[in-house]
């Protein structure tokens, strides 16, 4: 695999090759039953999240993705150029989709499917020639804050075929990696105190996010991927201007961590940051630099901060079934940080 650029370095000596031959028989069992499924498959059975089946096109099976957040503000706040940004990278990167960690829309998301808001903060800005492949997205509390089911309704595919909200939690299978997109935003307690959030579909709270936390531990469980990463919007740990989130390090993060959660990749915060638990494997990454950003404030977390920049960008990654090269761009396309990570033999296996 070709490094992007100069920094990334595996961190963990490769599998041994007897092994490898092994997992890349059983992977390309995996890739042919994904090319052969439907786009979008309804859900197989209860306690299970809806999924889309985004089937790798290169070869060998890696992909190549970016991730953005906080970001629709009619091309505002530096939003356009990060976008100009993305395309460039998703060129070099050949990226296979995009992923968004919310705050799709500002302020207050959409009213509904021909609000000309869509248009101006996502389709014309988002227009470099690599960026017209699927984005899969999570919905922010500054979308929900309008017409929340307005962004899940298959009508705003007829907008622009890229925004794939296929529920407000879904699973992206593609292969080597499984993505678990995830609904942060009815943990947080005290936007429950506020009329301004679009329930309809959620409440009652506690049933919505049980049932949510069961769906998610069955598709954990019965992933197969080498690499399982979970999207949400709100950072379970962060020293930039929101902090950690009490309510998704009680409940969401004994979930990750017990069942093999490689990466958690938020927003919500305007930064771009990586945080290492300092208890599990678990990364936990911070990709909310889509538009407004230096907002000069910062928390203290337990986790161990990596790396933390206040400012617009993005991140990439590029996942093989044994390692993960990632990295943060600015607004100018520069890399500020790069690392890499390695499975185990064991744990690229998967249960
Ligand atoms: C946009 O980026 C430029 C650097 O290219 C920077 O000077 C400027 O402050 C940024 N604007 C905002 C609103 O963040
Ligand atoms: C959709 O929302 C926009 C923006 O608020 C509004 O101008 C338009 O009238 C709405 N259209 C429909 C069909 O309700
Ligand atoms: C919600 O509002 C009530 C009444 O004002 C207050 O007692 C409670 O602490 C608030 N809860 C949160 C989580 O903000
Ligand atoms: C972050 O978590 C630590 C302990 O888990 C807590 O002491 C701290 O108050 C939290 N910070 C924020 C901003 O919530």
């Amino acid at each position: 695999m070709q490094c992007f650029s100069l920094c990334c370095i595996p961190l963990v000596a490769m599998a041994p090759a007897h092994a490898d031959h092994q997992l890349r028989l059983s992977f390309l069992v995996v890739v042919a039953g994904a090319a052969a499924s439907a786009l979008l498959l309804a859900s197989p059975a209860d306690a299970a999240l809806p999924r889309v089946e985004h089937a790798p096109t290169k070869a060998d099976g890696s992909l190549a993705i970016l991730a953005v957040g906080d970001w629709g503000r009619r091309g505002q706040f530096n939003q356009t150029l990060v976008a100009q940004q993305m395309g460039v990278a998703g060129e070099k990167l050949d990226i296979d989709f995009v992923i968004s960690t919310g705050d799709n829309i500002y302020d207050d998301g959409i009213a509904n499917t021909s609000d000309p808001l869509f248009k101006e903060s996502f389709s014309n800005i988002y227009t470099a020639k690599s960026l017209q492949k699927p984005w899969y997205l999570v919905l922010g509390n500054h979308d929900y804050t309008g017409n929340a089911l307005a962004q899940l309704d298959p009508a705003i595919r007829k907008v622009d075929s890229r925004y794939t909200v296929i529920a407000k939690s879904f699973i992206v299978n593609s292969g080597i990696a499984d993505f678990f997109l995830i609904d942060t935003t009815p943990f947080i307690l005290h936007y429950w105190n506020n009329s301004k959030f679009d329930w309809r579909g959620v409440a009652p709270r506690d049933t919505y996010i049980a049932n949510l936390l069961n769906d998610l531990k069955y598709g954990l469980t019965t992933s197969k991927a080498a690499w399982k990463i979970v999207v949400g919007h709100h950072p379970i740990s962060s020293a930039c201007g929101h902090g950690n989130n009490t309510e998704l390090k009680e409940i969401l993060l004994p979930v990750l961590q017990t069942h093999g959660v490689d990466m958690y990749v938020n927003g919500h915060d305007h930064c771009l940051q990586r945080v290492s638990s300092r208890d599990s494997p678990l990364q936990l990454l911070t990709s909310g630099g889509g538009s407004r950003a230096w907002a000069g404030k910062f928390k203290t977390t337990p986790d161990k901060v990596e790396f933390l920049y206040d400012g617009q960008g993005f991140m990439s990654m590029r996942l093989s079934k044994t390692e993960a090269h990632l990295a943060f761009f600015d607004v100018a396309g520069s890399v500020l940080h790069c690392w890499s990570l390695a499975k185990t033999t064991a744990t690229a296996a998967g249960p």
